[in-house]
């Protein structure tokens, strides 16, 4: 999937994706001190996610990735939020009070843009990616942890494998194959059988899913 299929679906407001609240089970790993000790947290993919302003409120300093500049407008103009620009190699950074988002790709973010990231927040993001790139995604989160960045990992996977997306089909094998290794602690957090609401997925015929929730400290 690249820049101009996202582009176009921000532009057709094909954004079945984006979420009107804060996403419940990131509440809950905070509630219940799954997730804790974060200053910094990274949001990739981030879209205009409501989790960005979720994660602000809990005092930490929040970076996205963004690719479209439609999305990134909106999430400032939707929730009112005065912001500044900067523009950085290949980025057009926007900057408000303990968020920063970077408009451009995830895959030229460099480890130095950033402050030590504590938290990486993926939902929706992996499952964007089709297979070919799912490899140089994952080179990438390696790269922008460090020790002792957690992560919570949002993804879906089909009963029976399925090639539809986005959002893509992510076996628990390919998560632990991507980062098993490289995480002091890998826990599989829940499991949930939902019924698809993608229009693409309902399309191609697809009526469930498995929901999984993955916790990691780098
Ligand atoms: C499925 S949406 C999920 C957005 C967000 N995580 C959420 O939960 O609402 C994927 C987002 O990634 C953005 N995107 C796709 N490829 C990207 C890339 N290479 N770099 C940065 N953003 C990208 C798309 O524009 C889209 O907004």
């Amino acid at each position: 999937m690249e820049r101009e299929f996202w582009e176009n679906a921000w532009d057709e407001n094909n954004i079945g994706f984006h979420m009107s609240e804060t996403n419940q089970f990131l509440k809950y790993t905070f509630d219940e001190g799954i997730v804790c000790d974060i200053k910094t947290a990274l949001i990739p993919l981030c879209g205009k996610s409501l989790d960005l302003l979720y994660l602000r409120e809990m005092g930490i300093e929040v970076f996205g990735v963004e690719i479209a500049t439609k999305a990134v407008e909106q999430f400032f103009e939707e929730n009112s939020l005065d912001f500044e620009i900067e523009e950085k190699g290949n980025y057009k950074i926007y900057k408000t009070s303990g968020i920063t988002i970077f408009c451009g790709d995830f895959f030229s973010l460099k480890r130095d843009d950033l402050p030590k990231i504590d938290f990486i927040y993926d939902r929706a993001s992996n499952v964007a990616l089709p297979p070919q790139m799912r490899e140089s995604y994952y080179d990438q989160i390696r790269n922008l942890s460090s020790d002792n960045t957690q992560m919570l990992l949002l993804t879906a996977h089909s009963e029976e494998e399925d090639q539809f997306g986005p959002p893509f089909s992510i076996s628990k094998e390919e998560i632990e194959m991507a980062y098993k290794e490289k995480a002091k602690e890998f826990k599989l957090l829940h499991e949930q059988k939902k019924k698809v609401t993608s229009k693409r997925l309902i399309k191609a015929g697809l009526k469930s899913r498995i929901m999984v929730a993955h916790y990691l400290k780098f």
